[in-house]
């Protein structure tokens, strides 16, 4: 059965996430000179933005990715959440930079930086392409941020609508 797609509404065009995610990378290689840096990108949504930034960061750098899953009635309202998916470079004494696609309630990332922190990590940082500010529950301190987004469900650019709509190469919401 074809799975119904609902039609989007463009609101970050591709330029406009080209642009930004290059200023994102040189105020990130400025920051980070001289310093060990890794990404650590959390699946799946961030995958498309970190491939990107990435290629816009012109210092050394290690990447690395972790899953995480969050349990409850609802699966966007839980604040409970678990690592399905740990990194495997060690990170003590290095300097980690959360890439994250959108911060909503806040939950996720203040579990990860927790998370991070009890790693040793020389500091834990965010970077998230996508702020829904309106609908934070715990403040989440953002080093690095794309563009802040209304209160609407946001798709494509590596987030999705029941797994799908990853694809679209911009950003937008569903009408
Ligand atoms: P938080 O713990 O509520 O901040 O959850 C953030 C996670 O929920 C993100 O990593 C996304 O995977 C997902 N999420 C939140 N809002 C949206 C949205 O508008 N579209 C797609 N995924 C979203
Ligand atoms: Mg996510």
């Amino acid at each position: 059965m074809p799975h119904k797609i609902k039609p989007a509404h463009v609101l970050i065009s591709k330029s406009r996430l080209k642009r930004k995610i290059q200023k994102l990378g040189r105020q990130i290689s400025r920051d980070y000179k001289g310093k060990k840096l890794v990404l650590i990108g959390i699946l799946k949504g961030a995958f498309v933005f970190m491939a990107d930034l990435l290629r816009e960061i012109s210092i050394p750098v290690e990447i690395d990715f972790l899953q995480v899953v969050s349990y409850g009635a609802s699966k966007k309202s839980s604040g409970v959440i678990k690592v399905k998916k740990d990194i495997d470079l060690p990170i003590t004494g290095k300097h980690v930079l959360l890439v994250e696609d959108i911060v909503d309630y806040g939950y996720t990332l203040d579990y990860l930086l927790d998370f991070m922190e009890k790693k040793k990590a020389k500091s834990v940082k965010v970077c998230a392409l996508l702020d829904k500010p309106s609908r934070r529950k715990v403040n989440v301190p953002i080093a690095y941020k794309g563009f802040e987004v209304p209160d609407k469900f946001i798709v494509g650019f590596g987030l999705d609508f029941a797994e799908k709509l990853r694809n679209m190469p911009e950003v937008s919401n569903l009408e």
